[in-house]
């Protein structure tokens, strides 16, 4: 090892947490991680991220893992020194809300137990206000409070009338008086430049005398180019990844900054020869989670975002739910759209949860509005947008439209009238009614925050783990040789050598069905035994299906809807009747809702379904006046567009 430099630069690795998020789904399983966990814990990073909003979401939904277990079981492999950090999302926690302070309270606690040791804290509004439980509660467990600017620009450069150097270095200040233990710079889509990186770098460092940590992810190219910046601006920390879950929509690889670092003052003493051994390993399980990547296109940098701003997976998000509500020819409608509704909204810096609310607004916007006025344009607004505008996420950086915010709190159950304190000042108790509602099923108060924070899947993942629920077939592991199958099936569907049986036998007990795409067709096959012969392809489903890719990639913040391609329920889809008195879903996603059951009377315009899509809640109004006859689905199921939800006569 280099012997210990002036000023060494610190490295903390994401490559478990926001590595695999943003290139695959967030869907690495922690039997994966946990192999290569000793070398990531010897290598001489100053701290793992190994946690966060996507990974707690993801584990429980899609993998049926429980969230909770996994910085304890890798705390078994990462010497002491090594700190674990998770990215939190203020007042949002792990989900896409503000929650009341005692469940805010009671999350850092667990997580606290759990083995979350430093706490990034970040706000999609920069609102101060929505770190002070979060933070009191670090503090209260003498854990590290890290501070996160959520950073943006309007335009390209740091500035404007907004997001000025100075309105990042006063939000630092608020941080430090509030305890920050460091400040990190977050840059989500990778718009920091060089120059305002290090003129920033610099002022943030005069302004409060705390590390200063920076990641940018490498969406557009200029990271690694701000990151030299940083370093002369005397960075503390920067955020890597290693090289196979680097770059792209990614962040910077370590394995460069520590080579070219070597014998500065600024040599990070990391071990290279762990570095890879750990790059050996990932590249020798990257056949599990490959399907997952978006390498659609040859560009690894996405020079969209430096242009419109959409960064890659929002990007992703957004034709992916075009393509379902089958419009992806309004692609740049939805882009000329986006920054006006950003706009409206008072330019939130685009994260996690604000990118949603924005990127979906404007998807409807385009589908179900039309150009001009603000009634017109905004004809469905997202239960989400309502919530925004009365202030239920805090104070947006700008002003918010008057006319929008009328529309949108018109009849809105907590008022009309917008609220200017923090919004979790008015929100009740949650945990207690939760307990009440899952009753046995959580045991304890990790299970019972897990059902707080996601109803619907957390109340799921309980009732299979508790055995009352049959696991969902997408929660079974991809091994190596599912993924060799699947290469090798691919292989023979090229060659032609794919039979597709009209009749096919009973598929036995014992057969894997694997989903192959092949040229933007997809096929379902089964194969049972090991004599394979001929596979026998079950189903065909046309080019339209979505790529294997686009769900998964836009998963971590995409919805959960997803609904697997030839696995559709076999619901009365297209067989229902389809009259006015039809309430259709207008496009993909969740059923949150029945507000009504059969032998309800309506009238037209009532509130009678609650959809989730993309992660975004949307009031369905009944079509027509009368008395509800049938209910074609139940709580908690996935839907196609244009299926058939409720019939009214
Ligand atoms: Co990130």
């Amino acid at each position: 090892m280099a012997k210990t430099a002036k000023n060494p630069l610190k490295i903390t690795d994401l490559t478990f947490r926001d590595g695999h998020q943003s290139l695959f789904a967030t869907r690495m399983r922690t039997e994966d991680i946990e192999a290569i966990a000793e070398a990531a814990g010897k290598a001489g990073y100053h701290a793992m991220e190994v946690w966060g909003g996507a990974t707690y979401d993801t584990m429980h939904r899609f993998l049926g893992e429980d969230p909770w277990k996994r910085p304890k079981i890798l705390r078994n492999y990462v010497p002491k020194k090594v700190k674990f950090q998770m990215l939190l999302r203020g007042q949002n926690l792990v989900g896409y809300r503000n929650y009341a302070d005692d469940v805010a309270v009671a999350f850092v606690d667990e997580a606290c137990e759990a083995g979350v040791e430093i706490f990034r804290i970040f706000d999609a509004l920069n609102d101060e206000r929505n770190f002070e439980t979060a933070a009191k509660a670090v503090k209260k467990n003498k854990m590290h409070f890290q501070a996160a600017l959520s950073y943006t620009v309007i335009g390209n450069k740091m500035g404007g009338e907004i997001f000025t150097k100075d309105y990042w270095v006063k939000k630092a200040k608020i941080f430090a008086q509030m305890g920050a233990d460091s400040i990190c710079i977050k840059d989500m889509a990778g718009l920091l430049s060089p120059d305002d990186a290090f003129e920033l770098i610099t002022a943030l460092k005069k302004a409060v005398k705390l590390p200063i940590e920076l990641h940018c992810h490498t969406t557009s190219g200029m990271a690694e180019y701000t990151f030299l910046k940083a370093i002369e601006a005397g960075v503390d920390i920067l955020d890597t990844c290693s090289a196979p879950f680097a770059n792209r929509t990614s962040h910077p690889a370590v394995e460069p900054i520590v080579a070219m670092l070597r014998g500065t003052e600024r040599d990070t003493g990391i071990d290279f020869k762990k570095l890879e051994e750990i790059s050996d390993y990932l590249e020798s399980i990257a056949p599990k989670y490959k399907h997952l990547l978006d390498d659609t296109r040859l560009a690894v940098v996405d020079i969209g975002v430096l242009s419109h701003q959409v960064p890659g997976g929002m990007l992703s998000n957004l034709v992916n739910q075009l393509r379902q509500a089958g419009a992806e020819d309004k692609l740049s409608m939805v882009f000329e759209e986006l920054p006006r509704v950003r706009k409206d909204l008072g330019f939130p810096p685009l994260v996690t949860p604000t990118s949603q609310i924005v990127g979906v607004q404007a998807v409807q916007n385009v589908l179900f509005g039309a150009p001009g006025s603000i009634e017109k344009r905004y004809k469905m607004i997202s239960a989400q947008v309502k919530d925004y505008c009365y202030g239920l996420y805090g104070q947006p950086p700008g002003e918010v439209n008057e006319e929008l915010r009328s529309l949108a709190l018109k009849g809105y159950p907590r008022g009309e009238k917008p609220i200017t304190c923090r919004p979790a000042d008015i929100l009740e108790p949650e945990l207690a009614k939760a307990k009440e509602e899952i009753g046995d099923l959580a045991k304890d108060k990790k299970d019972l925050l897990l059902y707080t924070l996601f109803p619907t899947t957390g109340k799921k993942f309980l009732a299979v783990r508790e055995g009352r629920e049959a696991a969902p077939a997408e929660w079974k592991a991809r091994t190596l040789e599912d993924a060799k199958r699947e290469d090798e099936l691919v292989k023979k569907a090229k060659a032609g050598l794919l039979v597709e049986k009209k009749d096919p036998p009973k598929v036995g007990a014992n057969a894997r069905t694997y989903q192959v795409y092949v040229e933007g067709e997809h096929f379902e096959v089964a194969v049972e035994g090991d004599n394979l012969g001929a596979p026998i392809i079950t189903s065909v489903v046309p080019s339209a299906a979505p790529a294997p890719a686009a769900a998964p990639v836009a998963a971590p913040v995409a919805a959960a809807p997803k609904a697997a391609p030839a696995k559709a329920p076999a619901k009365p889809v297209a067989s229902a009747p389809a009259g006015a008195g039809t309430l259709s879903a207008p496009m993909p996603g969740l059923i949150v809702d029945y507000r009504v059951k059969v032998g309800d009377v309506v009238k037209a315009g009532d509130v009678v379904v609650i959809l989730e899509a993309m992660k975004m809640e949307n009031s369905l109004e009944a079509p027509a006046s009368g008395t509800v006859t049938e209910i074609f689905y139940k709580k908690g199921d996935t839907v196609s567009k244009d299926a058939a939800l409720l019939a009214i006569a």
